[in-house]
């Protein structure tokens, strides 16, 4: 049995199916790649395995059980803890504050603001952490959901573009921590449009496009895919 087991998720927003039987595996250990192009389904195939959007149809399994209709807190307490592709901020809450908030789900408040600013450090953020998230870098902002992720100890995270909008040098730092958090077992599944880093990082990609799995297999595989060619490459090969 796979750590996390996608079947037939259909989601519908009125008359627009944005999931059509969705179907895939994540097993335990990897980094699976999504890709698809704008308006694929990729966020909302997140927000089904995260427990925001509840399916129309299908079922999730997470670790052996069905987690259709558990609570996002009740997921992330579980490990299974997912990034926001748009950069969520408060008003008034500090860099801190956000993670320290993510560590609270699973630890107490003595515990959780040093494993917050441990997760900041961590990402490269320390010193950063009385900063608001709005007047952060869109780097540091996607490091900053990295840290989020990080204080919440996951056991498999979903990373939805957490290399948006960085130039080639600014990837590196998010690399590196997905590769550090992949060697210490976390597993991974990432959607990202930057190509070159979403073939160098993922084992395996599943190619989502208006709604279906048009293809899945190794980088190299779609890559030569006609159908995956003709669905996005077209426009994101030099991306
Ligand atoms: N809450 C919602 N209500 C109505 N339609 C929605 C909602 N969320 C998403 N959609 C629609 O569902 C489709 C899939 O959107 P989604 O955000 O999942 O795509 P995506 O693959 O993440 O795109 P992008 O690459 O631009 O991030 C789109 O047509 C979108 O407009
Ligand atoms: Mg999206």
């Amino acid at each position: 049995m796979a750590f996390l087991e996608v079947s037939n998720i259909t989601r519908r927003f009125g008359g627009l199916v944005a999931l059509n039987a969705v179907s895939f595996d994540v097993e335990k250990g990897e980094i699976l790649g999504i890709i698809g192009p704008n308006g694929a389904g990729k966020t909302t195939l997140f927000g089904v395995i995260s427990g925001f959007i509840p399916p129309s149809s299908g079922n999730v399994v997470y670790d052996g059980e069905s987690i259709i209709g558990v609570s996002p807190d009740r997921l992330v307490r579980r490990g299974l803890m997912r990034s926001f592709q748009i950069v969520q901020s408060f008003a008034d809450m500090t860099a801190l504050d956000v993670v320290t908030t993510a560590a609270l789900t699973r630890r107490p408040m003595r515990e959780a603001i040093d494993y917050a600013a441990q997760a900041l450090l961590r990402v490269g953020l320390g010193g950063k952490e009385h900063k608001t998230p709005a007047t952060l870098s869109l780097q540091d902002k996607k490091l900053l959901e990295l840290a989020k992720c990080i204080a919440t100890d996951p056991r498999c995270i979903l990373l939805d573009e957490v290399m948006a909008g960085l130039t080639m040098a600014e990837t590196a730092a998010p690399i590196a921590i997905i590769e550090e958090l992949n060697k210490q077992g976390v597993t991974i599944v990432m959607v990202e449009h930057v190509m070159p880093v979403i073939m160098r990082l993922a084992q395996r990609m599943v190619v989502i496009n208006f709604g279906e799995k048009i293809a899945q297999g190794t980088p190299d595989e779609i890559l030569k895919d006609q159908r995956v060619v003709d669905a996005y490459f077209g426009d994101h090969l030099d991306a």
